[in-house]
């Protein structure tokens, strides 16, 4: 059930969410399934609804950065990242307080927190007036969701109701960065572009890559993110004509190919703007995804700025 982000809808979202029940909230990111993070019971139905497996542990999103010590136990450099990037796509892992549940952390002693900066998702944070788990209002390792039909479409049925937020500004989900060591480090590149963060630290920051076994942020599972049709990385820019039999459909980034051949295919920014691209990126898969095709060749796109978090993203559909 789609509700409009009124009065009444963000009420009834807030009362369901008291009541233990998941609600699909959107995000500037991407949506999310939202639960009540001091709930077990309610966030065991997030991972039930998703289909995501026990290690992979949820984001916790808060009204405001004031209440961060709620559920983390903040550092200076932490303070700072906070001043200066929330509201935001940002996600910050901190040591976590004690009254976190288990099931949130899947049981490590950190926790992921961020202060959304979509209107829609403040107001009901504002109003449950608790914070929120949510991950991707995806079915575990599929398309991220950016539209309440993304949402309606693969869990209408198993959620309580999805907000309507309209299509997220920026589409791919939040930087993450573990602050819990002693040096900080990228776990996930995301919405906030990593030039930022490293102006802001004056320094580099170091990228962690999980193992395919092992990962630090499950996020960086090697398929992940992916659409039901196989998808191909090109190695440059499409030629035109298909390089593969059957039907393909093509992502590309600035323009369609000169040569015709493509069943399908959808342009992620004409003028080249890495941000248009990142917020059309999964709205163009889920329309490739949709075309009945046998193959989506992608083409790669600059790895500057918000370019990173898409080429991640595409390096994992393919995978
Ligand atoms: O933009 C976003 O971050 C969206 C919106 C809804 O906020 N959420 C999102 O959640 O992308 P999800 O669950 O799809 O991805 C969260 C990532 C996962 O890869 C998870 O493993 C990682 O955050 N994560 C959560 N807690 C962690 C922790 N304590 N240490 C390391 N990684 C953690
Ligand atoms: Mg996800």
């Amino acid at each position: 059930m789609i509700l409009a982000p009124d009065g009444p809808g963000l009420e009834r979202a807030a009362r369901l969410i008291r009541e233990g029940s998941v609600v699909a909230m959107p995000t500037e990111t991407v949506y999310g399934l939202a639960a009540d993070a001091f709930n077990p019971l309610a966030c065991a139905k997030v991972f039930e609804i998703k289909g995501r497996p026990a290690f992979d542990p949820l984001i916790v999103h808060l009204a405001d950065a004031s209440r961060l010590g709620d559920a983390a136990e903040p550092n200076a450099l932490a303070l700072r990242l906070a001043e200066a990037f929330w509201p935001g796509p940002l996600t910050l892992v901190l040591p976590r307080r004690r009254a976190v549940p288990g099931i949130v952390t899947a049981g490590l002693d950190t926790v992921a927190v961020r202060v959304p900066a979509h209107p829609v998702a403040r107001a009901l944070l504002r109003l449950v007036d608790r914070p929120l788990a949510a991950p991707s209002a995806n079915r575990f390792g599929g398309l991220s969701p950016t539209r309440a039909e993304h949402v309606e479409a693969s869990l209408g049925e198993r959620v309580a109701c999805v907000l309507d937020g309209g299509p997220c500004s920026v589409g791919v989900e939040s930087t993450i960065v573990d602050l819990s060591g002693p040096q900080p480090r990228l776990l996930r590149p995301g919405g906030l572009p990593v030039e930022r963060l490293e102006a802001l630290l004056g320094h580099p920051l170091e990228a962690v890559g999980g193992s395919q076994d092992r990962p630090l942020a499950p996020g960086q599972l090697k398929s992940h993110y992916a659409p039901r049709t196989r998808l191909r990385l090109l190695p440059g820019p499409s030629q035109g004509g298909p390089g593969a039999p059957g039907r393909v459909g093509l992502l590309a980034f600035r323009a369609a190919p000169t040569h015709p051949g493509h069943a399908a295919v959808e342009i992620l920014s004409p003028s080249g703007d890495l941000a248009e691209a990142a917020a059309r990126l999964f709205e163009c898969l889920h329309r490739l995804d949709a075309r009945d095709l046998d193959l989506i060749e992608a083409e790669p796109v600059p790895t500057a700025g918000l370019g990173l978090a898409i080429s991640d993203r595409l390096e994992r559909a393919a995978a």
